[in-house]
């Protein structure tokens, strides 16, 4: 199969294939965006939660009215969501009662090897069991969990296996921003049907051209007219998102992947990668009642795409007014001081664009679960430069075990939007160098970098590091 070779970006869609259903003919706006449940723990302790989920295939209606078949956390499509506490333990019994192995990864979590759910540690088919333990030794950040089984990984992720995880701590606590049903995530992502409405999954693809929020097909979403907050999710596999309000209105960027930024800025367009997370606040107390205005994605798409829905994400539906209390103040918090780093590394991304093959490389190399690409000393603080060698795939690039800062994009230091704060995921344009930097704290183990479109890592894109005290230092 083919990496499509696109004379503009290359995640745009193609009109669908024959025996696909025809995006034009699913209606928009016509079902209510849900909100994931939360999960209740099975049992509390002094110190810790404990969970158990379980992993399984169920019928999901995305499309109104039809039945799709899709792979689970505990049977709902996005996932449940996990509510956490810095400092407080999370324990997960995942059982999985899939027809495939899973690897359950926490994104963007700092924890041991041991639960990071990385690609070499399954959870059997046919009822295995793993028991996931999360410190939560972090600041607040909005996490989600998803499949990591190396080549499949992107299948199964497509299939439904993801779910979010709300880390919070005093910090975040002590603001006054909206709270409880104005506190609404939004797991944001792509995906292709075929003429039954079943999901139509091949590597490599992207004609994925529904969009999904919360798991429903263009959704609507009733709103008071008073401030949201709005955690979104790029779970997409290989879907870029540039998200603004239709009447191009103003709104505050206050978080991303790594919880909030120092200060909120004003915005009026989001871009998410696949991985990345946006916080925001809208204000809809400006609109009148019964406004309808949309969330759109204006992601360049091919001059001739012919589906004109790929423009559109969300309808937010403005009823009356409602009491708010809720303020975003002019500082949000302190990000730590970023300490002098004292190891370089360069980290080049490739694919095979001639698509003659389905490879794709870290420094030349395709991943190998066997092989330590990169030994980091523990404690140790590095930059990392990373360069998007494709002529024409955007790529992105993703750590586990710490939230690192973006230093520099295309030899300019970053100093705004997402990148003012902590992030664990980078978007890189064809031939866009970023500069990152991270400190190596926490846990000595073996974990990946990887590009995060699903597909690309499946087809290679990812690396093994291996963080050792080999100095005999007391970190
Ligand atoms: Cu969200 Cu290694 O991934
Ligand atoms: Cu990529």
């Amino acid at each position: 199969l083919l990496v499509p070779a696109l004379s503009s970006p290359a995640e745009a869609t193609d009109p669908p294939a024959a025996g696909d259903l025809d995006p034009a003919s699913v209606p928009q706006f016509q079902q209510a965006m849900p909100v994931p449940g939360t999960l209740r723990p099975t049992a509390v302790s002094g110190t810790t939660d404990y969970y158990a989920m379980t992993m399984k295939e169920v019928d999901a209606e995305i499309l109104p009215g039809r039945k799709t078949l899709v792979r689970t956390f505990d049977g709902s499509f996005p996932g449940p969501v996990i509510k956490a506490v810095s400092g407080r333990r999370v324990v997960v019994r995942q059982t999985n009662r899939l027809t495939v192995p899973a690897s359950v990864h926490l994104h963007g979590a700092h924890v041991p090897q041991s639960s990071d759910g990385s690609p070499m540690d399954l959870v059997a088919t046919g009822g295995g069991t793993k028991t996931y333990t999360y410190p939560n030794s972090q600041p607040h950040a909005n996490l989600w969990f998803h499949d990591h089984t190396h080549h499949q990984e992107s299948e199964t992720v497509y299939r439904g296996l993801t779910g979010l995880y709300l880390l919070t701590d005093a910090t975040e606590q002590r603001l006054n921003l909206p709270s409880g049903s104005y506190d609404v995530p939004i797991s944001l992502r792509d995906a292709r049907f075929d003429a039954d409405g079943q999901l139509a999954y091949s590597m490599g693809d992207v004609k994925r051209t529904v969009l999904l929020a919360n798991g429903k097909a263009w959704p609507y979403f009733e709103v008071a007219a008073r401030k949201y907050r709005f955690r979104l999710f790029n779970t997409s596999n290989m879907r870029f998102f540039v998200l603004k309000l239709s009447d191009s209105s103003p709104f505050q960027l206050i978080g991303s992947d790594g919880g909030l930024l120092e200060k909120p800025l004003e915005v009026d367009s989001v871009a998410l990668s696949p991985g990345e997370r946006a916080d925001i606040v809208v204000d809809f107390s400006r609109y009148a009642a019964g406004t309808t205005l949309v969330l759109d994605n204006t992601r360049p798409l091919r001059p001739d795409d012919p589906v004109e829905q790929l423009g559109k994400v969300l309808q937010f539906r403005v009823g009356g007014p409602a009491a708010d209390t809720s303020t975003v103040p002019a500082t949000l918090r302190t990000l730590p001081a970023l300490p002098a780093a004292t190891v370089d590394r360069s980290i080049e991304l490739s694919m095979d664009e001639t698509g003659a093959t389905q490879d794709a490389y870290i420094n030349g190399r395709p991943y190998d679960m066997d092989r330590v690409d990169t030994e980091v000393e523990y404690g140790a603080t590095e930059i990392w430069t990373v360069h998007n060698a494709s002529t024409r795939m955007p790529h992105n690039f993703h750590i586990h075990l710490v939230q690192f800062r973006v230093l520099e994009r295309g030899g300019r230091p970053v100093t705004s939007g997402l990148e003012s704060g902590l992030k664990d995921t980078v978007p890189l344009q064809p031939g866009e160098t970023v500069k990152i930097q991270a400190t190596f704290t926490g846990y000595e183990g073996t974990y990946v970098y990887h590009c995060h479109m699903f597909d690309h890592a499946a087809m290679g894109m990812m690396a093994n590091f291996r963080v050792r005290r080999t100095r005999g230092n007391a970190g």
